[in-house]
């Protein structure tokens, strides 16, 4: 009996179809805006401070291109980077590196356009070279690249001319991955649109907060960041940052609920702060790999049993996770750089944070934000008092509030516990759940202040206090202290007026 050899195993190289492959790769899921994330994501690894995008209609023919003025490739650099899967998953990456899979240059650019051209200058000088899918697919299953740049009209590559390094990137052929359905000039200028709102906010903390700084120029006009987050707003509730140890490194967390509609200048600066997708969407998780941001809002599956929804109640709330690149696989972050999932290890703790968060932006949105600590600050007198969860009855009726107060020392003894019997009834049957349930479908109805009719209210009310023996400045600015009345413009003057006017 010799030794047993392990046979080799037998086997036959299969490589993929180059036309096939590539088609396929078209339809990983890339929007335009993800899309042109993913190339900017490569200029920022590449050390690049300003980056410009032309986007061009071109009569029907889009064209766009985006230019960086990073460090630039030699040729040989340059051919790895065409290669599909170059540097794959598995390598080490610098802690400035936003690419994952060696593929994001080749599939966000074909997922747009059939025709890629890369030049790019380094110390060396020039280098260009060009994947195209109509070539691809007449060579016959290779994987040939195009040497050059395929006819780049002049007025594009000397964009590079006047920078000492840097990388154009041009997508010819555009026709957004699909094969009949040609864009129209409308729906070229929403994306257009889109694109901006998307980079802004992709890239908020390059353009303006804590990462390096940039500057992004769409079609010449520089991309501001939009910030969720509102860091300059002092309204905005900040939770302290946690730390949590999860599989491939430490993540910080920090949670945000942003300030009621009523705190906001006016309507455009509220809508702003919702974003590009409105307030409900963009609820949630925001992550952010080396400040660079993933996903933007939703509640990543969290949630229990069944997992939350991105209802209107919680519209206020975000959440801030930053993830170092070494828990990309943990994290499975998908080749677009859209979407993350919390290692299983780490999801506890983030659930624990969220529902702190969303009870606090629950308890801004309903209360609009005027009951609690804030309360004292405003020194206006509300007459209904929120408890804390647990006790008895959650509304009540503040019995020290001053009309209360004012009504026990002008009515008889058996008048006022009438009163607070009414009271107590009133507060028991609360519609608290269908109050929730309106708000939860048609969201809190539009706070209009009916001036005559509060003006009417308040003066039956100054009126007995005066007969109380206050005077009308007393009583009016006694009334004008109090919910609702201060709401109402000019509510001191308008009642004097009147007490005096009545008096003529
Ligand atoms: N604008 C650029 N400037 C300099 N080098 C670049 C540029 N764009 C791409 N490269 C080089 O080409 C390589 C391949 O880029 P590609 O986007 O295809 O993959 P990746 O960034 O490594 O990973 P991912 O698929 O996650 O994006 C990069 O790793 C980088 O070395
Ligand atoms: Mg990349």
């Amino acid at each position: 009996m010799g030794l047993s050899l392990p046979l080799p195993v037998p086997t036959r190289a299969v490589p993929p179809s180059a036309a096939a492959l590539v088609g396929s790769l078209r339809g990983v899921g890339y929007s335009l805006e993800t899309a042109i994330a993913d190339i900017l994501d490569n200029s920022i690894a590449a050390g690049a401070k300003s980056i410009d995008i032309q986007w061009e209609w071109n009569d029907g023919e889009p064209v766009g291109w985006i230019l960086d003025d990073g460090h630039g490739m030699h040729t040989d650099r340059l051919v790895e980077a065409m290669r599909f899967g170059g540097i794959g998953p598995e390598a080490k990456r610098t802690a400035e590196d936003l690419g994952r899979f060696g593929l994001g240059l080749k599939t966000a650019s074909l997922s747009q356009c059939r025709q890629l051209t890369v030049v790019s200058k380094a110390s060396s000088g020039l280098a260009s070279f060009t994947w195209d899918l109509d070539q691809l697919r007449k060579s016959g299953g290779g994987w040939d690249l195009i040497e050059g740049d395929a006819g780049l009209s002049g007025e594009i590559r000397d964009q590079l001319k006047s920078r000492k390094s840097g990388t154009l990137v041009v997508w010819r052929m555009v026709d957004f991955g699909r094969t009949n359905d040609r864009p129209s000039y409308e729906s070229f200028l929403a994306d257009l649109q889109r694109v901006d709102a998307h980079l802004a906010m992709v890239f908020h903390r390059f353009l303006a907060g804590d990462a390096r700084a940039l500057e992004i120029t769409l079609n010449g006009s520089r991309v501001k960041a939009w910030d969720p987050f509102l860091e300059n707003d002092e309204s905005v509730i900040r939770n302290p940052e946690q730390r949590i140890e999860g599989p491939g490194g430490r993540v910080r967390v920090r949670g945000f609920v942003l300030p009621h509609r009523d705190r906001f200048r006016n309507e455009i600066e509220f809508e702003k702060a919702g974003g590009p997708d409105g307030w409900t969407a963009q609820q949630g998780f925001y992550v952010y790999r080396h400040k660079r941001l993933l996903s933007a809002g939703g509640w990543l599956g969290l949630g229990g049993s069944r997992a939350w929804t991105r209802d209107e109640t919680s519209r206020l709330a975000r959440i801030r996770i930053d993830i170092p690149n070494t828990a990309d696989h943990d994290w499975r972050i998908d080749v677009r750089k859209a979407i993350a999932r919390p290692p299983d290890a780490i999801r506890k703790p983030l659930q624990r944070i969220a529902e702190d968060v969303r009870r606090k932006a629950r308890e801004v949105f309903v209360h609009r934000g005027q009951y609690g600590s804030r309360q004292k600050a405003t020194g206006v007198s509300r007459i209904w008092q929120v408890n804390p969860e647990g006790a008895k009855r959650r509304y009540t009726v503040r019995r020290d509030h001053e009309l209360i107060q004012f009504l026990k020392g002008r009515m008889d003894k058996t008048g006022f516990e009438f009163f607070e019997a009414l009271l107590d009834l009133v507060e028991r049957t609360v519609p608290v759940d269908r109050v929730w349930l309106d708000v939860t479908e048609h969201g809190v109805p539009d706070d209009e202040v009916n001036s005559s009719e509060l003006v009417t209210t308040a003066l039956s009310m100054a009126r007995m206090m005066e007969r109380a023996g206050l005077t009308p400045h007393e009583a009016a600015a006694r009334l004008a202290t109090m919910d609702p009345f201060d709401k109402v413009e000019d509510i001191e003057e308008k009642l004097i007026r009147k007490l005096q006017g009545a008096k003529r």
